[in-house]
């Protein structure tokens, strides 16, 4: 395997996703959360993410693609696996890896407020703040990130190193 310079440990990794479950108990203490996880970078934020929570949770996944290189988005976005079950009236709580320049976010919210769910609130695990274009809230966020590609913990680089249990960068 390739190796890659470490931006965040798997030590801080763990540590992080508790706190933002932690946030998350207490915003929705027994209330019923619809989790839309963004396949595929969310698998393994979002399998140890949903161990934490408290709460009564479903768990759901929407797959999109979005048209560009292998590091650029060009910001067309297309569904190709949307969620299981109406949205009408929940509480929805979107997962995602990564906000880079917030394009792909910014059309799944607009998306899913079609549905007309009760809330809607996002939490990606890393932002790049420095390239993100459009103005998203980000209501949990677990790290700010530099402008660098960054593989592992789900987040891939021509579909590898997903496998890594550490955020990595070349
Ligand atoms: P957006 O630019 O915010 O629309 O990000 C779109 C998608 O690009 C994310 O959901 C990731 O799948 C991917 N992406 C952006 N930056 C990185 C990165 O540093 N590593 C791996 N994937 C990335």
């Amino acid at each position: 395997m390739e190796r890659f310079k470490i931006l965040i440990s798997e030590k801080e990794i763990k540590k992080r996703v508790k706190g933002l479950a932690a946030e998350i108990n207490r915003d929705f203490k027994n209330k019923h959360l619809y989790i839309i996880g963004i396949l595929n970078g969310c698998y393994m934020f979002i399998s140890d993410l949903t161990k934490e929570l408290k709460m009564p949770i479903t768990v759901d996944f929407m797959r999109v693609s979005s048209y560009g290189n292998a590091t650029e988005t060009s910001g067309v976005v297309r569904i190709i696996m949307d969620v299981s079950e109406s949205l009408s009236g929940k509480n929805v709580l979107i997962v995602e890896d990564i906000i880079d320049t917030g394009l792909t976010m910014d059309y799944l919210i607009r998306t899913i407020k079609q549905k007309n769910p009760k809330t809607i609130k996002v939490c990606t695990l890393l932002h790049k703040k420095i390239k993100t274009r459009v103005n998203i809230k980000i209501d949990y966020c677990g790290f700010e990130i530099p402008d660098k590609f960054v593989v592992g913990y789900g987040l891939d680089l021509n579909n590898m190193y997903r496998n890594l249990k550490y955020i990595g960068y070349k």
